[in-house]
């Protein structure tokens, strides 16, 4: 046991009632897990506490929500033994010391009474196993059977017990071993390392949902990659995500190769978290390149080429998202849409940059134009600093043009000037291609720049079309 006091850091008022609350019910409480580590990491004060009891964690519950201020209800969760409540700001759960063992088909574990040393035992990692007493005569006191004291200062990711068990007690531990490492800059020791590897067709057993938790925190760390290297070199990569593991090869046929669309894309995922905390729109940087291991072909003239990726890769988010139980709402419909149009604002920036071509991309990308630019911008990667200044300009009068466009023409939020009920007035007809026609027709000649978004010139274009279409006015 260490003699290290954090009396002065449990400043948080709910401890000292806990204290009292657990003296009065003549048992042993504890704070335990991510508040300890980040308090001694001095990492932002967390707003989640867990307190562990030795005894009854749903009795201690109850008598410290009794002692708050205005007495805050208590959430039972009887099968797991634990309780929840909320003060001030801060969620408290509670929990009774367990000894645990695990069926191996589920994450459901048997408990038993336990220690706190036996509920430590069962914890992922030393360094959220460390405990603060929060009893009247050590108040404080750290009680760190693992040294995970020491493996903060050393920044090391290691298992209170062997790591095949804890991480095959519960195979989420590997992602979240991997999680810690990028989120913390730690490094997982070599044998929970080599554990992971081991043990990674056990992820299998974990629902979509909590994988993708630890999946999207990850991806909002400052460097994500280091985070998706991890993944791939112990091979849960390719059980989670195939579709990106796909794309780590490059290939040569007579002299021609292509770049490594893997590395590529995480060096695009890592431009990308410069600019943006949208997790969206870092999994559109991490899937924008998916369609490319499906579509490769080799042609003698051409080379390499990906014709349609952006399509397929489409299809694929979709895919991915049922597949891991992702949102299906706007949120998928968001990353797929970038997708697809990944590729448009960088042809446009390779090319002369045309007012019609711009006025296209707003049509098209809508609200969602800034963020494709800022994908698009990131997708640059390339190791010409020729190439690559060239590129950045012309994204800057891209995004200059854009703004112009936009004043001038309104695209973004297109309402077609002339309404379809307008049309059917102006020369009775009842619903009809002709209208969908004459509609399409005053849409193209303002996105080619031929009339400005304005009515009269729309309605004096949409008169001169129907005259040729032979329609006629009432
Ligand atoms: N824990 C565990 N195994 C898990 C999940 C959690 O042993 N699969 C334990 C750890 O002791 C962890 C504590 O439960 O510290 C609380 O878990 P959780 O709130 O998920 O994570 P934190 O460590 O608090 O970190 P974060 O909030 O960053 O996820």
């Amino acid at each position: 046991m260490s003699n290290t006091s954090y009396k002065e850091d449990l400043q948080h008022p709910v401890f000292g009632v806990v204290s009292e609350a657990s003296a009065a019910l003549g048992l042993e409480s504890y704070v335990i897990g991510g508040f300890v580590r980040d308090l001694i990491l001095g990492r932002e004060n967390k707003k989640d506490i867990d307190i562990v009891a030795v005894g009854s964690g749903i009795a201690l519950a109850q008598q410290v929500a009794d002692m708050l201020p205005r007495k805050p209800k208590v959430q039972v969760f009887k099968n797991y033994g634990t309780a929840m409540l909320r003060f001030e700001d801060t969620d408290i759960e509670f929990v009774g010391a367990r000894k645990e063992s695990y069926q191996s088909e589920s994450r459901n574990p048997v408990v038993e009474n336990g220690t706190l040393e036996d509920d430590q035992d069962r914890r992922d990692f030393t360094i959220n196993a460390l405990a603060l007493s929060l009893n009247r005569d050590n108040f404080g006191t750290l009680l760190d059977p693992f040294n995970g004291l020491k493996d903060l200062e050393s920044k090391i990711i290691r298992t209170p017990l062997n790591p095949d068990i804890t991480y095959s007690d519960d195979p989420l531990r590997m992602l979240r071993a991997i999680r810690f490492a990028t989120q913390l800059g730690f490094n997982i020791e070599a044998e929970s390392l080599e554990s992971i590897s081991k043990n990674k067709e056990r992820i299998n057993i974990i629902s979509g949902e909590r994988i993708v938790d630890e999946l999207n925190k990850i991806l909002s760390v400052k460097k994500p990659s280091t985070g998706f290297i991890l993944l791939y070199k112990t091979g849960l990569l390719d059980l989670i995500l195939p579709e990106l593991t796909a794309l780590n090869q490059v290939e040569e046929i007579e002299g021609h190769t292509h770049k490594n669309n893997f590395y590529h894309t995480l060096e695009v995922v890592d431009n990308i978290s410069e600019n943006t905390e949208d997790v969206w729109l870092r999994w559109a940087a991490l899937l924008h390149d998916i369609g490319k291991a499906p579509t490769k072909r080799f042609f003698k003239k051409q080379g390499w080429t990906f014709h349609g990726h952006e399509f397929v890769g489409g299809k694929m988010v979709k895919k991915i998202f049922e597949r891991l139980h992702m949102p299906l709402n706007q949120k998928m419909k968001f990353v797929q849409k970038m997708v697809m149009m990944s590729s448009r604002p960088i042809v446009l920036s390779q090319e002369i940059v045309t007012d019609s071509a711009v006025r296209r991309l707003v049509f098209d990308a809508g609200e969602d134009v800034e963020n494709l630019m800022t994908l698009c911008e990131a997708d640059i990667t390339t190791k010409n600093a020729i190439k690559f200044k060239k590129y950045h300009q012309n994204f800057d009068l891209v995004r200059r043009k854009i703004v112009e466009v936009e004043e001038r023409d309104h695209v973004r939020n297109f309402q077609p000037p002339v309404t379809g009920e307008e049309i059917m007035e102006i020369f009775n007809l009842k619903p009809s291609r002709e209208i969908g026609i004459l509609k399409e027709a005053i849409k193209e000649a303002i996105l080619e720049g031929e009339i400005p978004n304005e009515y009269e010139a729309a309605y004096q274009f949409m008169m001169e079309k129907a005259e040729k279409m032979g329609l006629k006015t009432m």
